[in-house]
């Protein structure tokens, strides 16, 4: 696996929505896993494709080590309910952390890496990483979405680090 380099704010591939994911093969996994290996290395909860300079509708999210990372190629949200305010960052937006109003509830479809498709209801944090991924892939950031930033001082001595997603 690789690490690769991530594209940080102002990228116009950041920004541009990204193409659907058509071909399941080797160098889909293959970035799949280099992107897991990035995400790590970053310490980040989240990644998707055009934060490693690949415009195609590919993200992963995996914050929880006792859960299975999601892989999500070509999401789609099917049912949101809820909604909650809770500080975000991003990989792409190093040190930026603001409060970012999203649903609580999400259900999506998504595909695996082999092409099959599946359903994921979450609830939480969950639901609020993977609702930032999918903004990725359709070109839209957190940045915009931000109503208070927040210092990361205010939460340095929490017990838990914010994570980048
Ligand atoms: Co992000």
């Amino acid at each position: 696996m690789t690490i690769l380099e991530i594209v940080r704010h102002p990228s116009p591939i950041l920004t541009t929505p990204c193409e659907e994911v058509t071909v399941f093969d080797e160098k889909l996994g293959v970035l799949l896993d280099d992107m897991y290996e990035t995400m790590v290395e970053h310490d980040g909860v989240g990644i998707a494709a055009p934060q490693v300079g690949k415009s195609i509708r590919a993200a992963i999210v995996d914050f929880d080590e006792e859960q299975e990372i999601i892989e999500m190629i070509n999401p789609v949200v099917t049912a949101i309910g809820g909604s909650e305010v809770e500080v975000e960052g991003c990989l792409s937006f190093p040190g930026l952390f603001g409060e970012v109003e999203r649903p609580f509830h999400v259900k999506i479809e998504a595909q695996e890496r082999d092409g099959s498709l599946y359903e994921l209801e979450a609830e939480g944090y969950e639901a609020r990483a993977i609702l930032h991924e999918i903004d990725h892939l359709n070109g839209i950031l957190f940045d915009k979405k931000i109503t208070r930033v927040v210092d990361p001082s205010e939460f340095e001595d929490d017990d838990e680090e914010e994570d980048d997603e």
